[in-house]
């Protein structure tokens, strides 16, 4: 009994029925369509120390104002590495993860957050920072140190969405801390959005799943699993409700599916970067094979590997990289951004990638499987 009120609880929390007040409900447009844009891998606050790391921080919110402007989403999902905060040195973190909103945010379109393997982790002191004695110079005053956060220690996931939650006055962060049974994972929560017409009939579920890196290792635990089983037959019983899958390090079966790295991408799979090899996490714990299981469940949708953009099918699942939107992070590939549009009746999904310069390509309509 504790168990199911527990499910609940967690359930009505993750769609923010509770709690602070309710921002309005995310809902398919008039037209019966909704689009969302993925920005993967900003890596924002590398080298704040030297020229470029900034410059790069300035390129990324251009490239986030391109595709906002050219595509006008209904949402955004961060997909991880919004932050390389083994580069940042202060108690900066949480303002680049502010920051990483704000062509979103003055746009008013909310949008959603998970965690990637960078945005925790820990300072790495670059070596040059030693003076010959072994002492760190002026970059990290010694009067402050080490209580103000110009130490080794990285900021923690939680400290990160807790300040996108208290710094969101608009209410435009769906964003949420996740259920505490799957600590330290934290992004683990499920958006609904609501039918055009009918009020409160959900027509899409977005499912939010933290990959791990950084603080602890690249996973997704078996207890996610059970979370994920646990809130997919209480929202959606019968399989009515079509799913969508978001995560940051694309799983083994990614590596299964994958064309062979640097050759050309043909089909079933459509994509134009196959530079490197899909660098997936850790292990399987049985994730995939519960995602597979559900006929409901369309398309996991991945950052993480920066010169990879494509989607390929697995089973009858849609597995799809995003496409490295921030000029932090390795790979001088052009940037862009992975948009997803549904259509609500009958449901579809297309999707393509829109680059920086404004030109788009590797259109793809996912089939959906007539037989599912
Ligand atoms: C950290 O934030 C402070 C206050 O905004 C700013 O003055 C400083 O330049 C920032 N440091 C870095 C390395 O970004
Ligand atoms: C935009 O950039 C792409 C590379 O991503 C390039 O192939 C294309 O020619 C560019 N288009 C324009 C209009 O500059």
């Amino acid at each position: 009994m504790r168990w199911c009120l527990a499910v609940l609880l967690a359930a009505a929390l993750a769609l923010g029925a509770v709690g602070m007040p309710s921002p309005a409900p995310l809902r398919f447009a008039q037209d019966g369509r909704f689009k969302v844009a993925l920005f993967a891998d900003l890596h924002y606050g590398e080298n704040a120390w030297t020229d470029w790391g900034p410059a790069q921080d300035e390129g990324s919110d251009r490239v986030m104002a391109a595709v906002l402007d050219a595509e006008k989403p209904d949402f955004v999902v961060y997909l991880g590495d919004l932050v390389t905060a083994n580069n940042v040195p202060i108690p900066n973190a949480t303002l680049y993860w502010d920051r990483a909103f704000s062509p979103t945010r003055s746009r008013g379109i909310p949008w959603a957050t998970i965690f990637g393997n960078h945005d925790d982790m820990p300072f790495e002191w670059p070596s040059e920072w030693f003076s010959p004695a072994g002492v760190p110079p002026v970059h990290c005053p010694p009067s402050t140190m080490p209580s103000s956060g110009c130490s080794f220690r990285g900021t923690p996931r939680m400290e990160l969405t807790t300040a996108e939650i208290h710094r969101d006055v608009a209410g435009l962060s769906r964003s949420s801390v996740g259920p505490q049974e799957l600590w330290p994972g934290v992004s683990n929560y499920v958006l609904q959005v609501l039918s055009q017409e009918e009020r409160e009939d959900p027509a899409l579920l977005m499912y939010f799943l933290d990959s791990g890196g950084g603080s602890y290792p690249e996973v997704i635990s078996g207890a996610q699993v059970r979370w994920f089983q646990s809130q997919s037959q209480f929202l959606n019983p019968d399989g009515r409700i079509p799913e969508l899958i978001f995560w940051h390090i694309p799983s083994t079966a990614y590596t299964k599916v994958a064309p062979k790295a640097m050759s050309k991408i043909s089909r079933p799979c459509v994509g134009s970067l196959n530079m490197e090899d899909v660098a997936p996490q850790e292990a399987e714990w049985g994730m995939m094979n519960a995602l597979a299981k559900r006929p409901s469940v369309k398309a996991i949708f991945v950052g993480h590997n920066h010169g990879l953009d494509w989607c390929c099918p697995y089973d009858e699942l849609c597995l799809c990289f995003a496409r490295h939107t921030g000029h932090g992070g390795y790979g001088d590939w052009p940037r862009g951004a992975r948009v997803v549009e549904m259509s609500e009746k009958p449901f579809s999904v297309k999707s393509w990638i829109r680059m920086e310069n404004g030109s788009t390509h590797s259109h793809i309509v996912l089939d959906l499987g007539t037989s599912r």
